[in-house]
């Protein structure tokens, strides 16, 4: 099971586990960005999601429930010389801010379905009218790669999934395939991954 003091484990070697670069999907985005929008990193471990967009010129939150992997968060961002604010909460019992977000980045974070449920209910409503959803999570055909995502199948996403809980959302993209992972020791290979952007209408 996955726990907040399994994650501080995972994170409290000196290396940066998924890498210090963004997510590619993610830097894929950067074309819908301005500056000043205000921008949520969910599940954003050791940072360097939250720490892209901060550098982006947005008013960058990174969320996590390991206070060891946002710790490494804000010595990156000092770094790089950008402000980053971060929370250290389990994104099921957190206090959603109402359409306090104009940029949501979901990236490889896998729930149990209960906490997906709750977690999703917080997107949609800290989503601004306007709002996107980022999203890159590995799908049920990773079973068997070694190059990352969580061992029970029930953590994973799909593009059923994303219908699901987002419907309500305009897809403006909405995938399911093959990529090329080189993120850090832990994410190398080929993977099975959904990617979505969606928007809040
Ligand atoms: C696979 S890592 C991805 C980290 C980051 N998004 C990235 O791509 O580099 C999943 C992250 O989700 C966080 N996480 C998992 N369940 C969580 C929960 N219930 N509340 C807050 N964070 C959670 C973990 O601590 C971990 O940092």
């Amino acid at each position: 099971m996955s726990t907040s003091l399994a994650w501080d484990e995972r994170y409290a070697s000196g290396e940066f586990v998924f890498g210090e670069a963004p997510n590619l999907f993610l830097l894929g985005q950067a074309h819908r960005l301005r500056p000043g929008m205000r921008a949520l990193a969910v599940g954003d471990g050791e940072g360097r999601n939250g720490v892209w967009l901060a550098q982006q010129g947005l008013v960058t939150t990174s969320l996590d429930w390991s206070a060891v992997g946002l710790a490494k968060a804000r010595a990156l961002a000092e770094a790089r010389g950008v402000a980053l604010a971060t929370v250290t909460a389990d994104l099921t019992r957190w206090e959603w801010p109402v359409a306090g977000f104009d940029v949501i980045a979901w990236i490889f974070v896998h729930l149990p379905p209960a906490d997906r449920a709750i977690a999703c209910e917080g997107v949609l409503r800290a989503l601004a009218p306007g709002g996107l959803l980022l999203m890159e999570c590995f799908t049920p055909a990773q079973e068997g790669r070694r190059s990352g995502g969580p061992k029970d199948p029930a953590l994973l996403w799909s593009r059923a999934l994303v219908e699901q809980h987002f419907g309500g959302l305009e897809v403006l993209e909405l995938l399911e395939g093959t990529v090329l992972l080189d993120e850090g020791p832990r994410h190398q290979g080929a993977a099975e991954v959904v990617r979505a952007v969606l928007r809040r209408r």
